[in-house]
């Protein structure tokens, strides 16, 4: 890494309806350097990416961008993501932006297509990608389609689309967020890989143990301002959770040992399949108590998504029966388990968990919105619903300019925190939770961490299921580990370490 600049800018300030979201921030990346943007939730990251990326025009700023013409630094307008492509900028967002019917090869193309005459040269781009792919040892077969390709592939599409594009700085807006620990190792390989050849990369995450690993510099923002850069060998995971929140943070929740009372879920031979007809989950069988976290640990794509999808009612499954409170659930029916008193914190937030469209105060209804307070027989009661979201909005600190703005324009953590916050707010006896803390900061992290604890002293019972081992061993009383659609093992988490869940993950039956 050298320490001349392939990017410089100066100033930038760009203001929401009600939000100053960056607030004259200057930010610079060297060639070659992976360069970590941290910051709590809608402190202004992807904003300021977003006007890098030239989908955002800032109020203020300037940019200068060094094209490699030799001739180092030079001031320039980016107003579109032509522009910015243009200029060898390249952006992955938080939320992909592939067309998820599209096969990779179109994906890929997709603006920038190479024509002979009035025709698609496919091949000739074709042969393209297959050249990035083999460069940096990315398997991705241009004919598949893209919804049929786990996330990790996708991503890689994501960066291929990219360097197809020639992109020389690269931003990677929290990447490994979705990804698997095996899958995240790739991409930093693949990230080293490209900062040899002289790439920049903009890596934004909420790991800060993933930021002590690989950047070469690392700069905090809080609240829409730069708060400073700094290094790994200067900090430290602690140091880097005070820099961003403005005070301690506790990294690991404090909890006393559970009491576990009666069973409030008892899952009985569960066997679900997926769109393929192939066993996805395979006679399982469980029981979570009140006042007890069990959590569920496993390498994504052993059946954890598809038992959640059973439970809550949102997919169909071939065997087994589902008692919640002694009373036996029908199938695929979520909102029956809503009644009988079942939360759940979806994996997909988008999905399953809001309507990006609706306001605030309406997504903090949605299970609720035809029950009093908030109705009266067919009648709405606006009046309500606007006081339940406020008092949500300050409870789990969702920075948001009010409760009527679309849940589309919030940062990717709020959203996720207003989903936390309904969830954890109405009166049930279990809980569900499917990788809750996902694309939450720290200072966010453990407060919600330290709700679930208190809902389980509560007596509320908890499913946790998430990709986390160490949100695993820090919140659940008893895990169990999911391995090809089975349990393979359950035990007490004062008993567990974390090379024995690794192993039972990985399938080996040592234990
Ligand atoms: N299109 C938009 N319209 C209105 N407000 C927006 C829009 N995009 C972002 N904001 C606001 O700007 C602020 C910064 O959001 P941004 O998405 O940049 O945060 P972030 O640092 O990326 O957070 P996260 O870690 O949650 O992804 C937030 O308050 C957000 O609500
Ligand atoms: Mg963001």
């Amino acid at each position: 890494m050298s320490e001349a600049l392939a990017l410089d800018v100066r100033n930038i300030t760009k203001r929401f309806p009600g939000v100053l979201a960056n607030d004259h921030v200057n930010f610079n990346l060297r060639k070659g350097e992976i360069h970590a943007l941290l910051g709590e939730n809608g402190a202004g990251k992807s904003t300021l990416m977003n006007i890098i990326y030239g989908l955002y025009s800032p109020d203020e700023g300037e940019f200068y961008i060094d094209n490699d013409s030799g001739s180092g630094l030079q001031k320039v307008e980016i107003e579109s993501p032509l522009d910015a492509i243009q200029m060898g900028v390249g952006m992955v967002h938080q939320h992909f932006m592939l067309v998820p019917v599209f096969t990779v090869a179109e994906n890929i193309m997709l603006g920038s297509e190479i024509t002979r005459g009035l025709s698609l040269d496919q091949r000739t781009a074709e042969k393209k990608i297959r050249e990035l792919t083999q460069e940096y040892n990315m398997e991705a077969d241009p004919h598949a389609i893209v919804e049929d390709l786990p996330v990790g592939v996708q991503q890689r599409v994501e960066i291929i689309k990219a360097l197809y594009r020639r992109a020389r700085i690269l931003v990677l807006d929290e990447p490994t967020a979705v990804l698997t620990p095996q899958e995240a190792e790739d991409l930093f390989r693949v990230m080293h890989q490209l900062t040899e050849r002289g790439v920049s990369i903009i890596f934004i995450t909420h790991k800060l143990k993933e930021v002590l690993a690989i950047a070469d510099r690392i700069t905090v923002m809080r609240r829409g301002q730069v708060v400073g850069t700094t290094t790994p060998a200067e900090t430290s995971e602690s140091g880097l959770a005070s820099m961003m929140v403005g005070r301690e943070v506790l990294l690991q929740v404090e909890k006393g040992p559970a009491a576990p009372g009666k069973v409030i879920m008892d899952v009985q031979g569960l066997t679900v399949v997926d769109e393929r007809k192939i066993d996805v989950v395979n006679n399982v069988s469980f029981q979570v108590r009140a006042g007890e976290v069990l959590g569920i640990a496993g390498v994504q794509g052993n059946g954890q998504t598809e038992l959640v999808e059973a439970i809550t009612g949102l997919r169909s499954y071939k065997y087994g029966r589902l008692i919640l409170e002694g009373k036996e659930m029908p199938p695929t029916n979520p909102r029956h388990l809503v009644e009988a008193g079942m939360a759940h914190i979806p994996e997909d937030r988008h999905k399953h968990g809001l309507v990006l469209a609706y306001s605030l105060a309406d997504n903090a209804v949605l299970c609720t919105y035809y029950q009093p307070p908030f109705a009266t027989g067919v009648q709405r009661n606006p009046k309500a619903i606007l006081e339940n979201a406020q008092e949500l909005l300050t409870r789990f600190d969702v920075r948001a300019p009010g409760p009527m703005v679309s849940a589309s324009t919030l940062s990717g953590g709020n959203q996720q925190k207003v989903i936390v916050a309904r969830e954890l707010s109405r009166p049930v006896c279990f809980l569900v939770a499917n990788q809750p803390t996902r694309g939450l900061d720290v200072g966010s992290i453990e407060y919600i961490h330290r709700e679930i604890i208190e809902m389980r002293d509560k007596g509320m019972a908890v499913l946790l299921v998430s990709a986390e081992l160490d949100e695993i061993m820090s919140l659940a009383d008893r895990i169990a580990v999911m391995y090809h659609g089975q349990i393979v093992a359950t035990m007490e988490a004062t008993q567990a370490t974390k090379e024995e869940l690794g192993l039972l993950m990985a399938g080996s039956s040592r234990a």
